[in-house]
């Protein structure tokens, strides 16, 4: 298969940046879309150009670093799929390809295509763990008895991997969806009622800190979001963010 690729060039967060069209031929329907891009950077190498930064680390869908906006969608036009899960069969031979990094004002370029998400870092940091005994002498798991629905809701909040596509695509540039995701894996289970409160305060206030927009409820986060993590956890936030708000002093 053969592409044209407009991909954004940046040298780094103070540069402009600017567009570059590159050809590439020989890229089988089996690539990923990663793999793509390694051999684009081959030949860029084999040219003297300088090869194009991008994020990435298990390519398996599960580390949440391939962030890059693909014809204007985050990850592309797979639906429930990191970059890295998608495939150019997706796309037709001949096509051009628009590649861009992750925008928002939380998250400055690093270089081409690798934005700094560390701000997703310091949200958790500010709240998203549970202070538990991990000496050895745990209680059973079978011990604390939890409702199936809950365990499901929890396990399903839980798979958040932090990629940032809610944010790139959210108009507001809203952190909602993944903070609430935290959140929520907590908030479901009785081991994560003793930080509650001040998880949910913290979190919130450090999210509103890095400057993340607000939520204005359009679900775009929801449609891009490779792990499907669901709306629900931002209306589950907002009733934790309310009741800790009327509790706390
Ligand atoms: S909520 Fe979804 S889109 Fe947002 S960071 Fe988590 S996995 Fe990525
Ligand atoms: S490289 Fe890990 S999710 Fe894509």
């Amino acid at each position: 298969m053969k592409f044209t690729l407009n991909v954004w060039r940046q040298n780094g967060p103070q540069d402009k940046g600017r567009m570059e069209t590159y050809q590439v031929d020989q890229v089988s329907d089996d690539m990923s879309f990663l793999e793509m891009i390694d051999v684009l950077n081959e030949q860029l190498i084999g040219q003297g150009i300088d090869p194009v930064v991008f994020d990435h680390d298990c390519r398996e869908g599960i580390c949440g670093m391939c962030s890059m906006f693909i014809n204007g969608e985050a990850h592309g036009p797979g639906r429930g799929v990191t970059t890295c899960q998608l495939h150019m069969r997706e796309f037709s031979d001949g096509d051009t390809i628009t590649i861009e990094p992750f925008r928002a004002k939380a998250f400055p370029v690093i270089k081409d295509l690798m934005v700094d998400r560390s701000a997703f870092d310091r949200i958790i940091q500010a709240g998203g763990y549970v202070s538990v005994n991990t000496s050895g002498n745990l209680p059973d798991a079978n011990a604390t008895p939890i409702e199936k629905p809950d365990a499901d809701a929890a396990f399903d909040a839980a798979t958040c991997i932090g990629c940032g596509a809610c944010v790139a695509t959210c108009k507001n540039a809203s952190a909602m969806l993944f903070t609430s995701a935290k959140v929520s894996q907590f908030a479901l289970l009785p081991q994560g009622q003793v930080e509650a409160a001040d998880r949910v305060l913290n979190m919130v206030k450090q999210m509103d800190l890095e400057g993340f927009g607000n939520c204005t409820n359009t679900g775009a986060c929801e449609v891009e979001c490779p792990k499907g993590i669901s709306i629900e956890n931002i209306a589950r936030m907002n009733r934790e963010y309310l009741s800790a708000s009327l509790t706390s002093k």
